[in-house]
Order: C-alpha cells, then structure tokens, then sequence
C-alpha cells in the first residue's frame, strides 16, 4: 500500500509560515487576477485564489472582463496593471475565448509581475537552467511536494503525461534541471502502457478520468496525479485510477487533496516573492 503525498497538509505548513511573515509587512502583496468570460470552472478557480489570498492577508483585485472584450482592451488592461506600482502579481486565468491570442496576452505581462511563469522570458529561464522571476506553480508545487518527503529525482526515470504550457512542458524541465531522465508523454505517444511502466516518477497532467491503470505503474514508483476531472455521479477524479495504482505505487497523490492545495499554495508564495523582489526585501 502506497503513502500518502497529502499536499493539503503541506500546502498549510508552508501558509501558515507565510501567514507569520506577512504579519510583519509595512503593506500587503497584491495579487491581480483577470476573468474573461463566464467559464464556471474559470470562476471556482479565480475565486479559490481570491479566498485564499485574502485569509493570508494579501490583497488581492479581480478584474472581470466580458467574453466579448477585444485583445486591445485586454492588453491595454494588462498595461495599466503593469504600471500599477499596487500591483505586484498579474495572472490572467485560461482559457481565454478564441478571438483572443493568449501568447500575445502573455507576452504583455511584465515577466516581474507574472506570477504563473508563462512568459517567455521566465520560461526560457527555465530552459536555459538559469533562475527566473518564478517557477509555475503546479510544477512547483509537485517540486516541494516530493521534496517535503525526500524523494530522490536525480537520476530518477521520470515520465510526465500531457505537454501543456501550464503544466507538463515545465514540469519535465524542471524535472530535467534536477538531473532526472525524463519523457514526455502525449495524446501521439505510441504504447504509452510500455513507457509509463519505466517511470520511478510518473505524473500525469492529461484530464482525462482512469488514464494510469495499474499494469501502467511500476512497482514502487511514485505517481502523481495533476488531473482534475468530475465522474459521472460529479465527484472530482484525477487521471490516475487511484486504487488501482496504489497497491504498486510507493508513494501517490490524492484527488482531491494533493496537487491542487499544492498549486494554489504555490501561487501565494510566488505573489509574495514577486512582491519582495519588487520591493527589494
Ligand atoms: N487555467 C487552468 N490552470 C491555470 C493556471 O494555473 N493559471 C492560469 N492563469 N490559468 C489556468
């Protein structure tokens, strides 16, 4: 039976020190976050960040633009956040409607106020095995989450499904940066079974219900699962079919319960260090 990697107990360890240190601030970290549209999944997110940052103490300002706002207003919205000495992290939740070019929108962001780490600059950062402004989040916060309960990555096969921005792009550098052998695994992938059962880390960031079934695991290996998806009877479900994979995993996350605490507790702290970076503390 494997162990438990419960980010919703790690994810209030590493808040409830931040909550302390912010106690301490002449002023709060500001946290911007822009809606477009009505997307009610977008709208749980936007406003779990928005509780979140203010139990800690954070300010935090929701900017809701309608489905029908043009790119130029958009951007002209992210400039004026960009300015905004107040402001010290900008996120725009995705996915944004199709009339509007999310690289752009991206690339409009100051890189010192992009809080989830999607512009180029930050990630090239990554790439290029240098620091940048801040790491994503939920790659981050899986980092943190193996770390709290030592678990080895250098020299680790670890395999990543799914190759979003958001998700399985930075997680296999950074994975990479900590010296693992790393394979990305994709909807294209041939025989994804033969490649998963390699992986003394397996993480799976598709969205798709029951993908990682037991013959996908190796014995002992840790899995981590980034899905985030509802069964038929509405229940959240993570990609990975849970009790199947935990009789060969050593270590597993739950869903709920694992990586999404993870994730939101790894956007407070980048608000906060984007906040202490601007402010030179
Ligand atoms: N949509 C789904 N996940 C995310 C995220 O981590 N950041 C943003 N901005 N949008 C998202």
């Amino acid at each position: 039976m494997a162990k438990i990697l419960d980010g919703k107990l790690v994810a209030k360890e590493i808040l409830d020190n931040l909550s302390d240190e912010i106690l301490f601030l002449e002023k709060a970290p500001c946290l911007a976050v822009i809606i477009v549209g009505d997307d009610p999944a977008s709208k749980i997110y936007v406003n779990l960040k928005r509780k979140k940052a203010t139990e800690l103490g954070f300010d935090s300002v929701v900017v809701e633009m309608p489905e029908t706002i043009t790119q130029n207003d958009l951007l002209a919205k992210i400039e004026e956040l960009n300015e905004d000495k107040k402001i010290n992290a900008i996120l725009v939740q995705m996915p944004l409607p199709k009339h509007i070019d999310a690289n752009a929108v991206i690339e409009k962001i100051n890189p010192i106020k992009d809080v989830d780490c999607f512009h180029p600059y930050n990630v090239g950062r990554i790439a290029t095995g240098n620091i940048p402004y801040i790491y994503p989040c939920t790659p981050k916060g899986i980092m943190r989450l193996l770390e709290y309960y030592d678990i080895e990555i250098s020299g680790k096969n670890a395999v990543v499904v799914g190759r979003s921005n958001i998700v399985g792009k930075p997680m296999a550098q950074m994975l990479l940066n900590s010296n693992a052998t790393v394979t990305i695994c994709h909807s294209k992938t041939k025989n994804l079974s033969q490649i998963t059962q390699k992986a003394d880390i397996l993480i799976s960031a598709v969205g798709k219900a029951n993908l990682i079934t037991k013959d996908m695991v190796k014995e002992g290996a840790v899995v981590v699962d980034v899905g985030m998806n509802r069964t038929q009877d509405g229940k959240l479900c993570g990609d990975v079919d849970f009790w199947e994979a935990e009789q060969k995993a050593s270590y597993i996350t739950p869903v709920p319960g694992g990586v999404g605490p993870m994730t939101i507790c790894s956007l407070m702290v980048n608000t906060y260090d984007l906040f202490k970076k601007q402010n030179e503390l």
